[in-house]
């Protein structure tokens, strides 16, 4: 693969997915975030801590990071030429791009997933889900692809389109080039990653935590989503929960926006993704705002966690 001379690990995103025969389509989809992440992560560097509504140093109205990245993300697919409709965790409804959805795609994202978390330095993440059609409320399992950009100390961009898990690593020139191809979850992991406050666990998830920890498991939480999902598939090993709590019996992630996409990601490189009762990509969503109790990564901790909550609920 690649130019002589060239090492397949210095190979760009577009041509590898060109080398992979993903559709064109489909290619300049993911290409187009892609490029509207070059923008999202200098307005994440440079930009100023402001909240939606406020005005800056010069009495320029202020956009929040999350409301800003929506609409860079939004703008580009609009422009893109591919997309039917797409919907977004920063918008309240359904954004029809095109009528003609033959031959397009749709997509639901996630544009600055852990925006709370830019204050104090933390990673934040991109998270997209996309399907063929004009159809967003579909069960995940229908996904084409799923994506997601982490903005960390390096940016990196994971991906899949049903051929493995892909990543790539941001250039001096920001590009995106492979990093690591076909990235593989073990059954087993040493990672935990509980979300939700602890006091407020049902006994079967306080069953499960203290089984992960008698095991040994290490406890790796930063309260950003796109961060704790990419350790434990990129050491290929782990398990991230938002578990349902006594008084939030759905948990707090969505499934349109974060659920969904990450859910492929992990069972496409070998692991699971429940709600502790179910397989997330077979919910059938209900309206974009659905939220459900995930617990995520490798195969046999998930099946773990599934068997406490249907002895101790
Ligand atoms: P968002 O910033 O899009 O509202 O979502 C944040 C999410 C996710 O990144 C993380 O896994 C979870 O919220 C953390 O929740 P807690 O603060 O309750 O741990
Ligand atoms: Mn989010
Ligand atoms: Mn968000």
């Amino acid at each position: 693969m690649g130019e002589p001379g060239q090492t397949k690990f210095q190979t760009g995103l577009r041509r590898y997915l060109r080398e992979m025969e993903v559709d064109r389509d489909l290619t300049r989809l993911i290409c187009e975030i892609a490029n509207a992440s070059k923008y999202i992560i200098n307005s994440i560097r440079t930009g100023d801590l402001g909240v939606a509504g406020t005005s800056n140093l010069y009495g320029e109205d202020q956009l929040a990071l999350d409301v800003l990245s929506d609409r860079i993300i939004r703008k580009r697919l609009s422009h893109s030429g591919v997309v039917a409709n797409m919907v977004s965790e920063e918008t309240p409804e359904i954004v029809s791009v095109s009528t003609d959805v033959e031959g397009k795609y749709s997509v639901a994202f996630d544009p600055l997933d852990g925006s709370s978390l830019v204050d104090v330095n933390l990673a934040v993440g991109t998270i997209v889900s996309i399907y063929e059609g004009g159809n967003v409320l579909q069960p995940g399992r229908n996904q084409v692809a799923a994506m997601y950009i982490l903005y960390g100390p390096r940016t990196t961009l994971v991906y899949s389109s049903g051929d493995g898990v892909h990543e790539f690593a941001m250039n001096q020139l920001m590009e995106y080039t492979l990093v690591q191809e076909n990235l593989q979850m073990a059954p087993k992991g040493t990672i935990y990653s509980p979300g939700g406050q602890r006091n407020l666990y049902t006994p079967g998830i306080e069953k499960f935590v203290s089984y992960m920890e008698q095991n040994g498991a290490k406890l790796r939480y930063s309260g950003g989503f796109v961060p704790d999902i990419n350790q434990i598939l990129v050491k290929g090993q782990g398990v991230f929960m938002y578990p349902h709590l006594q008084d939030k019996p759905m948990g707090k992630l969505r499934v349109l926006y974060e659920l969904n996409p990450m859910a492929y990601l992990i069972e496409q490189a070998g692991g699971a993704a429940s709600t502790g009762r179910g397989r997330i990509l077979d919910l059938e969503p209900q309206g974009i705002d659905d939220r459900a109790p995930v617990f995520i990564g490798s195969k046999e901790d998930v099946a773990m966690a599934e068997r406490f909550i249907a002895e101790a609920g």
